[in-house]
């Protein structure tokens, strides 16, 4: 079966069970601050998964693009991609465990025919502290199902050390069996919705020897141990509780989020062992043979993964309608770094004419046009970004290649090279390697202290930089000095965690506040931001001031401009304590004492500074 009949056959038979197939959204989230991409198919029905209503009722499904930016190290395992495609089905508020356990095994073993003797499940195991038990009818809802197959399934606890005991079913805690946006429940922040999840496993099989070659090889093997025999194929997440300040409580409704990879799925279905043997990257893979003057995928499957993953995922962000190109902030940057990755493990392959991963991008553009449509309308743009981003690199790589020239390089000189043309340590390294050029004795050495000594002079640059941008310590200044944390904090909170100070000046009149951001604010984000502010000033919070070493500020989630050098002493304010704790800065001072009676916040302007920059006029205006 091909990936095509795959995705086709899933969302058909889901149809079949009452659901309505809705277009993936888009890989850029919309209204959802809290992270970059996209990257799982629930992300865009939040809303709905909390108690709106869906225009297409309350049985969904889809194929979403889906992208990890987390995942990039870990491309070439075998199973990782940064981007994938998540085929999901959602129940919100209609039917739950019982249903979704048995369409889902369903689904598996008659649809897409795999070995039910190969299939393995995994549960909740509960948690006392959050008042959620142990998932017992989901264990009983497998048993029943496997029993059907033939398949008589033990389940077992504590799988981690005993091992897995010709078991079927196996207790995981909230790492591994609970899902949420931000992981197990202690890292969920308030408002956030979750639940345990069921996750099923597929047996590669022990022949493979994968447990025995890892570095898992004394302790026992199970299906998340990580050695690789065993690769999760699908959740379904019992999406029913929400974070609240005092607890976990039930929202209104149950719901079931499933996701499940189509690459994994289809890797299976097609019985390899590695997702880049399918034949969704059949034609990528051959690309690169070609480009690389016919080396083998198997000889050098690192990088062949690379460069086929990367390349892939770098156009379907270029090709989302949003238009973002490679920069270097937020997904702009992101989208640098797959690039460049790429152009790297090219080089590796001897892949080196310039415009060449323009040529893998129509494969990627071809190969995905007849479902994501919107690679087909941003076709020119992707290829045009491409090729730029890469000449602009290549060109960086061959300034840095004449540089190393000498028989001898010291870690100095290999961070100058970073320094002034962006040419990164470990490629300094590989050119050395290849030329027969030897690196000094004490090369690393050499490397972390030119490193320290920038960073010292950067660290000054910006201490004084920051003082430059209060005109003096006055007190009106002063309290728009204290204002602009409170700034920050709420531009983070409105528009995301990715938003950092980028620069600012205050005079008594005014502060003007730099911002990286991709987009311009709405009026209702800038209200919003407004809004969150003065809620602060009237909560009439304390400013305290601490000393801490920067390891312990940052420790504590302190946000902060100044790039200290590590073991140094901070100055770290904090707006609001305990459960009114606001924001946290390194900071040199001068503030407030005392929040209220900053006046009214209110923002004047916001414009763009420069590419990805955005500027926020604002003053305090007394009532
Ligand atoms: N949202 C669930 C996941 O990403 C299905 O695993």
């Amino acid at each position: 079966m091909t990936s095509k009949q795959i995705r086709q056959k899933y969302l058909n038979f889901f149809k079949k069970q009452g659901h309505v197939i809705i277009p993936s959204a888009s890989l850029i989230p919309e209204n959802d601050p809290s992270s970059l991409f996209t990257s799982s198919g629930m992300q865009p029905l939040v809303p709905y998964l909390t108690g709106e209503t869906h225009p297409e009722g309350a049985r969904l499904t889809n194929s979403q693009k889906s992208f990890r930016s987390g995942d990039i190290e870990e491309v070439g395992d075998n199973r990782h991609n940064t981007f994938f495609e998540m085929l999901g089905n959602w129940s919100l508020g209609d039917y739950f465990k019982k249903e979704q356990l048995r369409w889902l095994f369903e689904f598996l073993i008659k649809e897409i025919k795999l070995d039910p003797k190969r299939i393995y499940a995994t549960v909740y195991s509960g948690n006392k502290e959050i008042g959620v038990e142990q998932d017992n009818e989901s264990v009983e809802i497998w048993q029943e199902l496997f029993k059907e197959a033939g398949i008589e399934a033990m389940d077992y606890d504590n799988v981690e050390k005993a091992g897995m005991r010709d078991g079927r079913i196996f207790y995981y805690g909230d790492e591994r069996n609970w899902w949420s946006r931000s992981g197990e429940p202690a890292n969920m922040p308030i408002g956030e919705i979750g639940g345990p999840d069921s996750e099923v496993f597929y047996d590669l099989g022990a022949d493979l020897k994968r447990h025995e070659n890892s570095k898992w090889k004394n302790e026992p093997c199970h299906v998340n141990c990580d050695c690789g025999r065993f690769i999760e194929i699908g959740n379904s997440v019992f999406i029913q509780y929400i974070k609240t300040k005092s607890g976990f409580e039930q929202l209104k409704q149950k719901n079931v989020d499933f996701g499940g990879g189509l690459e994994r799925i289809t890797m299976v279905s097609q019985k390899k062992d590695n997702v880049f043997e399918t034949d969704l990257f059949e034609n990528i893979l051959e690309k690169i043979k070609e480009l690389s003057g016919n080396k083998n995928y198997r000889d050098h499957t690192r990088a062949f993964e690379v460069i086929a993953d990367h390349l892939k995922g770098a156009c379907f962000l270029m090709g989302d309608d949003k238009g973002i190109a490679p920069s270097n902030v937020d997904q702009g940057y992101i989208i640098r770094r797959l690039i460049r990755r790429a152009v790297r493990f090219g080089r590796k392959l001897g892949i080196n004419n310039i415009g060449w991963t323009k040529e893998v991008a129509e494969i990627v553009i071809s190969d995905y046009e007849y479902i994501y449509g919107e690679l087909k309308r941003n076709k020119e743009f992707i290829l045009s970004e491409m090729e730029k981003e890469e000449k602009k690199f290549q060109k960086t790589l061959e300034k840095g290649e004449k540089m190393i020239k000498d028989e001898i390089i010291d870690g100095e000189s290999a961070f100058n090279l970073f320094q002034t043309y962006g040419y990164p340590i470990e490629m300094t390294i590989e050119i050395a390697q290849e030329r027969n050029i030897k690196l000094s004795d004490d090369f690393y050495k050499e490397y972390n202290e030119a490193l320290k000594k920038h960073q010292e002079l950067s660290r000054t640059a910006s201490a004084g930089k920051f003082k430059g941008g209060l005109a003096d310590s006055g007190e009106e200044t002063t309290k728009l000095h204290t204002a602009a944390h409170l700034l920050l904090e709420s531009l983070r909170r409105v528009l995301g965690g990715h938003v950092c100070q980028r620069g600012s000046n205050i005079t008594a009149e005014r502060l003007r506040f730099d911002f990286n951001h991709g987009e311009k604010l709405s009026d209702q984000e800038k209200h919003k931001v407004e809004d969150m502010v003065n809620e602060q000033i009237n909560k009439k919070l304390d400013v305290t001031v601490r000393e801490m070493s920067l390891e312990e500020a940052k420790k504590q989630g302190a946000t902060g401009v100044f790039e200290s050098k590590y073991g140094e002493k901070v100055k770290v304010y904090t707006i609001g304590k305990g459960e009114d704790a606001f924001s946290m800065e390194i900071c040199g001072g001068p503030h407030v004492k005392n929040i209220g009676n900053l006046g009214k916040f209110k923002i004047k302007k916001e414009k763009s500074s420069s590419a990805g920059v955005r500027r926020i006029k604002a003053v305090l205006e007394f009532c």
